[in-house]
């Protein structure tokens, strides 16, 4: 037989995308034996990794964090690459969100007397929840009543996240011994100052599950979801460095970049006896700019928002449309939008002032919606940010986490309004006077006595919800949904090709990326290993066949 190589086009050349080429290109049998291109919509490589700059600090855009480091490939390469040190200072570079400072809405400071006992609750619920209760930290009493909050649901209501959380909420008051003296300030009574550093902790949850309401997030899938163990940490030259070195392997000219497809043609039946034997690519890729390009397989890695539009779409990205399965998987699983703002400190003219300057690790505490002391100076849309913080000890860089209807609005607003919101939020949060005792917050040293001293020079932001390479940030299992779905996707197409080697075109669609990794979903590494399990299916399948 004429031996015409067997062409694999990758759609898109984020992590899952190049780990697949990278993998597929190193393997020491198959350089001489494919042809494989990475097409990709955007400008530039890395996807939801995009490392950037503010104030001479590195930041991320997207992917941030390497969770845990043991076993974790991403921590292997960037400890390869020598990625885990840098002169410029970056994200995260230190400890030092370990001293948060809690203030409550209209100007007060929380002991932790207030925050740490309601605090150590959410600690046991989410450790409960997480599956990694130590036993000796929750009490008889906690256990059971967890176990009964967590497995006790009306028809009505399935599990989630959210539903166990306000159970937990309602069981802790329960718990609670006899009170000592309900104290609160001003406005606040003890218990809702309580319930408020609750919902802080609620907050915080949204941009890791990056669903807008936790009462979406299915309960029991949770458990299925992986962490390596060891410490969380950020990558000093960037999370791009580690792109860019699974990149490097592959000739130049593998990765075009601007090729948006449109459309991808594929052959879900057998080939009619007129087809076979002769030496076509069953899939074609029609792109924005008109070009169509045959491929004998494709392995998609766009984001499981592309794929939701996709199927959505009247014209469809797919055609044939995807088996059904696949549709109503794509269409079950959870897939927020999550954006990082970051707003540079302007230099202050009082030089004395600038060398203290130290913005806390500021953690603000809201009245809830109904309350009647909400103040109006503090926009909807930072009312469900838990912080605001600077990237590192002495940065001028501040650093805030957006999720859901709050980061799609982030997305739409001026500069300027988003200033005018952060400054006024945080003034909100200030005591009225610094001669006020019971306020005794002292935010001299930052050279801020109220939120109108604050001056921004520059704003940088995500807009992972929009943009429509993306469609937003990373996946969940969805209320309704299961592991199942995220088995499903990754299916390769066409289906039931059981004797592989005696169909004439069996896997036309790979499916890598993110949402189709099982344990690992929302991750980086979970995207990676996607792309090492999708190369080597097509490895495998070509090993087996005699290639
Ligand atoms: C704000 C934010 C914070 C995060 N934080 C972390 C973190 O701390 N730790 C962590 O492990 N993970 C984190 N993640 C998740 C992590 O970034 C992703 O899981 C991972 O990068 C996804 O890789 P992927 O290859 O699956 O998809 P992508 O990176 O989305 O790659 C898909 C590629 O396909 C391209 N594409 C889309 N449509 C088309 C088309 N029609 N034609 C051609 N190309 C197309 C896209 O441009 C993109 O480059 C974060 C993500 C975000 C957004
Ligand atoms: C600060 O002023 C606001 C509005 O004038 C008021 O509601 C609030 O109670 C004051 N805070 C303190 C700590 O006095
Ligand atoms: C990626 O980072 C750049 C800044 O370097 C930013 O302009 C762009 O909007 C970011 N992409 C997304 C989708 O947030
Ligand atoms: C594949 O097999 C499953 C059951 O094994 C069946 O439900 C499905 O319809 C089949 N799909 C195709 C495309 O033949």
């Amino acid at each position: 037989m004429a031996a015409k190589k067997p062409r694999i086009v990758i759609i898109g050349a984020g992590m899952a995308g190049l780990t697949a080429a990278n993998k597929l290109y190193t393997n020491p049998n198959s350089k001489e034996s494919f042809e494989i291109c990475v097409v990709e919509g955007g400008n530039r490589i890395g996807g939801r990794i995009n490392t950037s700059e503010l104030g001479g600090d590195l930041i991320e855009m997207g992917a941030t964090w390497i969770h845990g480091i043991e076993n974790s490939p991403i921590h292997k390469i960037a400890q390869e690459i020598h990625s885990l040190d840098s002169d410029q200072p970056w994200e995260f570079m230190d400890g030092f969100l370990d001293d948060p400072l809690t203030l409550a809405e209209n100007g007060y400071e929380l002991n932790p007397s207030v925050v740490n006992p309601i605090s150590s609750f959410f600690d046991k619920l989410m450790d409960f929840y997480h599956g990694n209760v130590g036993e000796e930290e929750l009490s008889k009493e906690e256990k059971e009543c967890f176990l009964k909050i967590s497995t006790s649901n009306c028809a009505a209501e399935k599990p989630s996240l959210g539903s166990f959380l306000q159970r937990g909420l309602d069981a802790y008051w329960g718990f609670k011994k006899e009170e000592e003296e309900l104290k609160g300030y001003g406005s606040w009574s003890r218990k809702s100052l309580e319930e408020a550093v609750f919902a802080i902790r609620e907050s915080i949850q949204r941009p890791y599950t990056s669903a807008d309401d936790l009462f979406t997030v299915d309960y029991k899938a949770e458990s299925e979801y992986q962490m390596f163990p060891g410490e969380e940490i950020t990558i000093a030259k960037g999370y791009t460095s580690i792109i860019e070195s699974i990149a490097s392997v592959l000739p130049v000219g593998t990765i075009k970049l601007g090729k948006k497809v449109t459309k991808i043609e594929w052959q879900p039946n057998s080939p009619s006896e007129m087809e076979i034997g002769q030496d076509i690519r069953p899939v074609k890729l029609h792109f924005t700019d008109g070009s169509v390009f045959s491929a004998d397989h494709v392995i998609v890695t766009v984001s499981l928002g592309v794929l939701k539009a996709g199927i959505r779409e009247s014209s469809g990205m797919f055609d044939p449309p995807l088996p059904n399965s696949k549709i109503e998987a794509i269409s079950r699983l959870g897939y927020g939008v999550v954006n990082k703002l970051f707003l540079e400190l302007s230099p202050t003219h009082d030089t004395a002032s600038e060398h203290s300057r130290k913005f806390p690790f500021l953690v603000m505490a809201c009245h809830r919606p109904d309350s009647e002391f909400r103040n109006p100076k503090i926009p909807w849309w930072m009312r469900k940010t838990a912080s605001i913080c600077p990237i590192y000890e002495k940065s001028s860089v501040l650093f805030s986490w957006f999720a859901g209807k709050e980061a799609l609005e982030l997305e739409s607003l001026e500069d300027e309004e988003i200033i005018n919101g952060v400054t006024s939020t945080i003034s909100s949060f200030l005591p009225n006077s610094s001669s006020d005792e019971m306020c005794n917050v002292n935010l001299n040293s930052v050279g801020i006595r109220n939120g109108r001293e604050l001056k921004f020079s520059k704003v940088l932001k995500s807009k992972w919800g929009k943009d429509p390479l993306f469609l937003g940030s990373y996946s969940y299992v969805a209320v309704g949904s299961s592991g199942d779905d995220l088995d499903t996707l990754a299916m390769p197409l066409p289906q039931n090709t059981s004797h592989v080697s005696n169909s004439p075109h069996p896997l036309q669609i790979l499916f890598a990326g993110e949402a189709t990794h099982r344990t690992f979903y929302s991750t980086t590494h979970g995207a990676y290993f996607s792309g090492i399990r999708e190369a080597n299916r097509l490895l495998q399948h070509y090993q087996s066949n005699g290639v």
